[in-house]
């Protein structure tokens, strides 16, 4: 049976916002799913610490690229630190909500940004703050990233 998506899933999912990606970019997260094999890809440009644009590749299902599309449309604008702050919960609840089942597809989301954003600092050779290295390192254990 079909998973019980909201309007607002079923419009990004059809709809998707700033598919694609941003030429030259300051940070790129690339992230999948080792279970059902969704990848995720995330491309951001950043002047002065705001992400001014956000496009994303989503190989997968449509909570995946519902997410993927919201997400991009909730960075752009947002500093560097304010956009750290976006959680999987944030992004769901965004969406009017994600099946339970459907629910770890908006992980791929956080993490996807939280890989770009660690990329960012690491193209700019700054430290990499807590939390995002401690779940980088996470991520790379778990053959996510
Ligand atoms: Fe893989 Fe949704 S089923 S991210």
């Amino acid at each position: 049976m079909a998973p019980d998506y909201s309007d607002k899933v079923i419009e990004h999912f059809t709809n998707p916002r700033n598919v694609g990606v941003v030429e030259n970019p300051d940070g790129l997260g690339k992230v999948g799913n080792p279970i059902c094999g969704d990848v995720m890809e995330l491309t951001i440009a950043v002047t002065d610490d705001v992400i001014q644009d956000a496009k994303f590749r989503t190989f997968g299902c449509a909570a995946a690229i519902a997410t993927s599309s919201i997400l991009t449309e909730m960075v752009k604008g947002k500093t560097i630190d304010e956009a750290l702050k976006i959680s999987n919960g944030a992004v769901v609840q965004a969406l009017g909500g994600l099946p339970s089942k459907k629910r770890h597809c908006s992980v791929l989301a956080e993490e996807a940004l939280q890989s770009a954003i660690a990329n960012f600092y690491e193209r700019r050779g700054r430290a990499i703050p807590e939390p995002i290295r401690s779940r980088l390192k996470h991520l790379e254990q778990a053959g996510k990233h």
